[in-house]
């Protein structure tokens, strides 16, 4: 099952993704039937960069700065990915909105971590967010990317609670650590064939 990962910032969500796969220096013990075979980003110094190095993985670099029109920046990420063969197409941190065209060519190949419950708390400054409503919950959601921002079909979740005295640091860094949870679950579903993308909507079979 191949996999490429789509990143901008500093790729502990990769990381936690080679681990799953067996690739890489803390690679599980019992990795699941998946291998990361490509990793772009958006920009050059990305640290999730040098962990794609380190684990042996193949990266390319296309920088959103040098095209004028979104539509040219995609189609050229779009070439580097599909050298790679994806079966699924993963956001990691991925900070760049994409077209309606990128999206559809990977209509259910292309998933997306949020650090929210959505459809709580779309787009930026979710942590900020859940404090100022005063939310005892908060926590990430995996979901299939559609062309509305943060909108897609919500595939898994993983609440965490907020403590009284919690700032934006510390619930960002509880939410990260379930994140790191969450996509290599995920991961796991697609690469077992337990969850699907069917008739545009979500096939997640019960534990065999
Ligand atoms: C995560 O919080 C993810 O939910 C959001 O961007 C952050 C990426 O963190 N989309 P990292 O680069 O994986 O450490």
């Amino acid at each position: 099952y191949r996999v490429v990962v789509l990143v901008s910032g500093s790729g502990s969500n990769l990381q936690a993704l080679l681990d799953v796969c067996g690739q890489g220096a803390n690679a599980s013990a019992t990795p699941i039937d998946a291998k990361i075979v490509g990793v772009l980003s958006n920009r050059e110094e990305a640290l999730a960069l040098p962990r794609a190095t380190r684990a042996g993985v193949a990266t390319a670099v296309v920088k959103h700065r040098d095209y004028a029109e979104r539509i040219d920046f995609d189609a050229e990420m779009i070439k580097h990915i599909d050298a790679w063969a994806p079966d699924m197409v993963i956001l990691a941190g991925f900070m760049r909105i994409l077209t309606p065209d990128f999206v559809s060519h990977y209509s259910g190949r292309l998933i997306n971590i949020h650090p929210s419950l959505l459809p709580k708390y779309k787009g930026l400054h979710t942590h900020q967010r859940a404090l100022d409503a005063g939310d005892t919950k908060h926590g990430c959601s995996v979901h299939f990317v559609t062309p509305e921002l943060d909108g897609g079909p919500v595939i898994a979740q993983h609440r965490v609670s907020v403590h009284q005295h919690d700032n934006v640091d510390s619930l960002a860094q509880r939410v990260h650590q379930a994140e790191h949870q969450l996509y290599p679950r995920v991961l796991g579903w697609l690469a077992s064939g337990r969850l699907r993308w069917q008739d545009g909507q979500i096939a997640l079979d019960n534990k065999p």
